[in-house]
């Protein structure tokens, strides 16, 4: 039987916010989604979020106790008040990095190396797909890859890696990401239904990324690739600004109008001083199967003229073909199924064009020793 938001308030009423107050009455509990799987948030001041962080532990096992809840996230944020939009909203200390970017920078992750952002600024454009795919190519290369599906309004990584089990939860809050191909993968898509509506407020999205980095047990990783929701408003910037990026990779077309949006993809990252390490042409070409003719369907180049323009590296093109498609969509991604194959060698090419801009960057050098705050 579905678990009703009332069922979900009477188990808070039994947890105590830090003055003893039943939480319920506090004032601070955002809408809450409510089925087999509970997600809300409890909003306090962002000087007070050290003391509330055992109120959230406790109200996400209160909740998960009910019967018929499967699992149960609870966010703490903490909002800026009369911030302005897409102000960095804040969260509770010890997880997003409050700092600006720079010398401080958003925090790491503990055992991760590098981080980076598959992001376009037009949907559609076959983002995931890349991700996937960079993804193990990078494996390929013998990093150790995890991959985090930050599409908050869209998660794909369930369908296309054919994942349909959930994570399972470790001592009781952290969650462990589930492996597939040798790669480890999170996506919001296992805590939230496909037909949830998206009602939650920005800072609460931003809540749930910041605990998809920080409460899921990644083990060591030499490198998390993350698949970025499409565009480039506030909520994009907000993630590029809150996740501790080493760089980002920018995945286009090549027709005019995807390159437009690519751009400002570009000036986003760039505002935020995260380096590109370059652009993809996917959907670059076409080779017809029947009588191995090329076709230009979106034009052919554009992303790579582009990518000269504006100075950043250009990684490599894919071309359309029904094989990526096909492989993307049964959850079977081509470089894992068809290792041998053109497409598997171009996605691996661009995986060594990617390390090999990180180690110019910089950045592949050991993280940082890191102190977690519990
Ligand atoms: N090179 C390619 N050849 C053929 N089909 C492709 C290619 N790349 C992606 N696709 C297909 O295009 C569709 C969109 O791809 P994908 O979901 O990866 O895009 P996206 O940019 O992540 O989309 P969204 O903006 O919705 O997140 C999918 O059906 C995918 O299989
Ligand atoms: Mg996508």
């Amino acid at each position: 039987m579905a678990v009703t938001k009332e069922q979900v308030l009477d188990a808070l009423g039994k947890v105590a916010a830090p003055d003893g107050t039943p939480l319920p009455k506090t004032g601070t509990l955002s809408d809450i989604v409510a089925g087999e799987k509970v997600f809300f948030s409890i909003n306090v001041d962002a000087a007070l979020a050290q003391a509330w962080d055992p109120v959230r532990k406790r109200a996400e096992a209160a909740v998960r106790a009910i019967p018929g809840v499967q699992s149960a996230m609870v966010a703490l944020t903490a909002e800026k008040k009369g911030g302005a939009p897409g102000a960095r909203p804040q969260a509770a200390p010890g997880r997003a990095g409050a700092a600006p970017r720079g010398e401080q920078g958003p925090q790491g992750v503990p055992g991760v190396t590098s981080i980076i952002a598959v992001a376009s600024g037009k949907g559609g454009v076959g983002k995931s797909t890349t991700a996937v795919n960079l993804a193990l190519g990078l494996r390929d290369l013998g990093m150790k890859v995890g991959i985090l599906d930050a599409d908050i309004y869209g998660p794909s990584l369930p369908k296309l890696l054919a994942i349909r089990e959930k994570p399972q939860t470790v001592g009781g809050t952290r969650l462990k990401p589930i492996e597939r191909h040798g790669l480890a993968v999170m996506s919001i898509g296992f805590l939230i239904e496909e037909e949830t509506p998206m009602i939650w407020r920005g800072p609460m999205v931003m809540s749930a990324l910041t605990q998809m980095l920080r409460e899921v047990e990644w083990g060591t990783l030499d490198i998390m690739v993350v698949d970025m929701p499409p565009g480039t408003g506030d909520a994009q910037l907000t993630m590029a600004q809150q996740v501790p990026l080493k760089g980002s990779v920018i995945v286009s077309t090549p027709q005019d109008l995807a390159l437009i949006d690519a751009r400002r993809g570009i000036a986003m990252f760039r505002r935020v001083n995260v380096p590109v390490l370059g652009i993809v042409e996917n959907m670059s070409m076409f080779i017809c199967p029947k009588c191995g003719e090329r076709s230009d369907i979106f034009g052919h180049g554009g992303a790579r003229r582009e990518a000269e323009r504006l100075g950043v590296p250009f990684l490599g093109e894919v071309p359309l073909d029904m094989a990526i498609r096909e492989t993307s969509d049964a959850g079977l991604p081509i470089v894992a199924t068809q290792p041998d194959g053109p497409h598997a060698k171009a996605y691996r090419a661009i995986a060594q064009k990617v390390r090999d801009q990180l180690d110019t960057e910089g950045v592949a050098r050991p993280a940082p020793k890191i102190v977690v705050e519990s």
